[in-house]
């Protein structure tokens, strides 16, 4: 498989979470700027966490396309890493705009929750549940403060079954 360090540069830390560290990335012959989640193969213990990283590559791509989700540019994989190569999202994490605010208005935070309730039903009108929704993995595309939001972190992700997932306060399997 082809490096990630023949097409890109890898730069500084833009953040990290339970599976990947994200780099900031310089494509060589471009210039242009994208995100570079690496996951360390050491991490993936079992079949079921190569099965995640398999999945959240597949389920990215089966987004791309979709405004409000995090692009995937390319998969890469090397004797110790997979890398994820993605749009850049320069405003960082949601979680760290709501910290630096303080407070939203009540305005500001029903747009906000409708943009993501939205994000929300593209991933479900295309088969997805991404099962780790929270201000970590919503994304800012610029430092600007009306950025658009942009979903991330299919890590838990899955393509919904029929019949395989139950509403527990219900208890009635779909
Ligand atoms: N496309 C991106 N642009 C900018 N920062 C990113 C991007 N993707 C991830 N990050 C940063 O890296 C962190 C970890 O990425 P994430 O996909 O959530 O990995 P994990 O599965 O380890 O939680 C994010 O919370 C965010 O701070
Ligand atoms: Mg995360």
């Amino acid at each position: 498989m082809e490096d990630v360090r023949t097409t890109y540069t890898i730069g500084k830390e833009l953040g990290r979470g339970q599976f990947g560290v994200t780099h900031l990335c310089t494509q060589k012959q471009t210039g242009d700027q994208f995100a570079c989640k690496t996951i360390a193969k050491r991490k993936l213990v079992n079949k079921e966490d190569i099965e995640d990283v398999r999945r959240e590559v597949q389920i990215m791509h089966h987004l791309t396309g979709q405004e409000n989700i995090v692009q995937l540019k390319g998969a890469y994989e090397d004797k110790h890493s997979v890398h994820l190569v993605m749009e850049l999202c320069a405003g960082g994490e949601l979680f760290d705009r709501i910290i630096a605010k303080g407070h939203y208005t009540e305005l500001a935070a029903a747009s906000l929750l409708r943009t993501i309730v939205q994000i929300v039903h593209t991933c479900h009108s295309m088969g997805v549940i991404h099962r780790d929704l929270k201000p970590e993995n919503f994304l800012l595309l610029s430092k600007d403060e009306n950025a658009p939001l942009k979903a991330t972190d299919f890590g838990l992700s899955a393509f919904y079954k029929q019949g395989t997932y139950q509403l527990s306060f219900l208890s009635v399997t779909l």
